[in-house]
C-alpha cells in the first residue's frame, strides 16, 4: 500500500491512473478502523481499479471538544487492516495539509440539518461538508463510498455533490453490526464494560419500534421507545425519529410506499452513539 501525507505527491501518483482511464474509488474515514469501514473498502475494491482510503480526524466536524480529544487514533493497526483488504493508497494528511488557513466558507443545508444530528450537533455538517469537499477536490475519484450508519451525513453529501456538480458517483453501503446487533463504530472502544453491555439496546429499540409501527401511530411509537429506554439507567436518549429516508424530515404517519427510516441517538454513559434502520427491511 502506498502512503501519502501531502497533496502534491498523492496527486502526482494518481495522475498516471487518471490518464490511463482507471476508475478511482475513495473511502473517507477518521480511522480507528473496524469491519464497517473495511466493508466500504471491499466494495470499492470490487468496483474500482484503484482504491484510496483517507484517514483524517477532522477537527471542524467535532462540536464537542472533549470528543475530539478522546477520539481513538490507531494508525498502525489501521494500516495493517487496510493492507489486509488490499487497499492501494492511504492518504494520511495532518491539520496543516487539510487546513493551511482557517476556513471562512460556511455551508447551509437548510431543512436537511435542522433535524437530528444537525440539530444536536451544531456546525457538525458544515465541518463534514468542508472536509469531504476538500477530499473530493484532492483525489477527484470516480466513486466515493459512505455508510448508511451515518444516514443524515449521506443525505447532506448527496445534496453537496449535486449542488456543486462534483460529478462523483456516491455509493451507500449497509451497516455492519457486532453479533449482538450493536452497529460498529470507532467510538465503541470507549464504552466501559457495563456500557458495552447496554449498548445493543439501541438496535433492539429500533427493531421493537419497527414492529410497533405496524400497529401504533408515529407518536405512540416515539413515546414507547422513550419509555423503553427510560427504564434503563445509564442510557440517555437524545432523539428517536421516524423520518423520510431521503429528506430526513419526520413523517406524521407511516406510508408503506415511502422509504422511511427509524433513527436514534443516545448517550451510553459518556459515549454518544447513533444507529438507524429502514422501516421496511433490516
Ligand atoms: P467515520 O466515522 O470514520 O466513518 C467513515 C465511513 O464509514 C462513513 O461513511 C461511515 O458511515 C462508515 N461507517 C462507519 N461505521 C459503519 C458501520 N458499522 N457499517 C458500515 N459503514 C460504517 O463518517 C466519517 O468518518 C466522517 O464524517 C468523514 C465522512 C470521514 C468526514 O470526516
Amino acid at each position: 500500500m502506498h502512503l501519502f501525507t501531502d497533496i502534491h505527491s498523492l496527486q502526482g501518483f494518481l495522475t498516471a491512473y487518471k490518464y490511463a482511464g482507471k476508475k478511482i474509488g475513495l473511502v473517507p474515514t477518521m480511522g480507528a478502523l473496524h469491519s464497517g469501514h473495511l466493508s466500504l473498502i471491499e466494495k470499492a475494491r470490487q468496483e474500482c481499479d484503484l482504491v484510496v482510503c483517507s484517514i483524517y480526524v477532522n477537527p471542524t466536524q467535532f462540536n464537542n471538544p472533549n470528543d475530539l480529544v478522546h477520539y481513538p487514533r490507531t494508525v498502525s493497526s489501521d494500516r495493517q487492516l487496510l493492507e489486509s483488504v488490499n487497499c492501494d493508497v492511504l492518504f494520511l494528511p495532518d491539520d496543516q495539509v487539510m487546513y493551511p488557513q482557517k476556513t471562512l466558507l460556511k455551508f447551509d443545508f437548510g431543512y436537511l440539518e435542522h433535524v437530528m444530528e444537525g440539530k444536536y450537533r451544531p456546525g457538525h455538517f458544515n465541518g463534514v461538508a468542508t472536509v469531504v469537499s476538500k477530499l473530493l477536490h484532492i483525489v477527484k475519484p470516480d466513486q466515493v463510498y459512505f455508510g448508511q450508519k451515518d444516514l443524515q451525513q449521506f443525505a447532506v453529501i448527496r445534496q453537496l455533490v449535486t449542488d456543486l456538480s462534483f460529478g462523483v458517483q456516491l455509493v451507500c453501503c449497509p451497516i455492519i453490526r457486532e453479533k449482538d446487533g450493536l452497529a460498529m463504530s470507532s467510538r465503541n472502544v470507549r464504552l466501559t464494560a457495563n456500557d458495552r453491555a447496554l449498548a445493543p439496546l439501541l438496535y433492539q429499540s429500533l427493531q421493537l419500534a419497527q414492529k410497533w409501527a405496524s400497529a401504533m401511530s408515529v407518536e405512540q411509537v416515539k413515546e414507547a421507545v422513550a419509555r423503553h429506554l427510560a427504564a434503563t439507567a445509564g442510557i440517555q436518549l437524545e432523539y428517536f425519529e421516524i423520518v423520510d429516508s431521503y429528506t430526513l424530515q419526520p413523517v406524521k404517519e407511516v406510508d408503506e410506499h415511502e422509504m422511511v427510516s427509524l433513527c436514534i441517538a443516545a448517550y451510553i454513559g459518556e459515549i454518544r452513539l447513533i444507529d438507524n434502520i429502514f422501516l421496511n427491511n433490516s
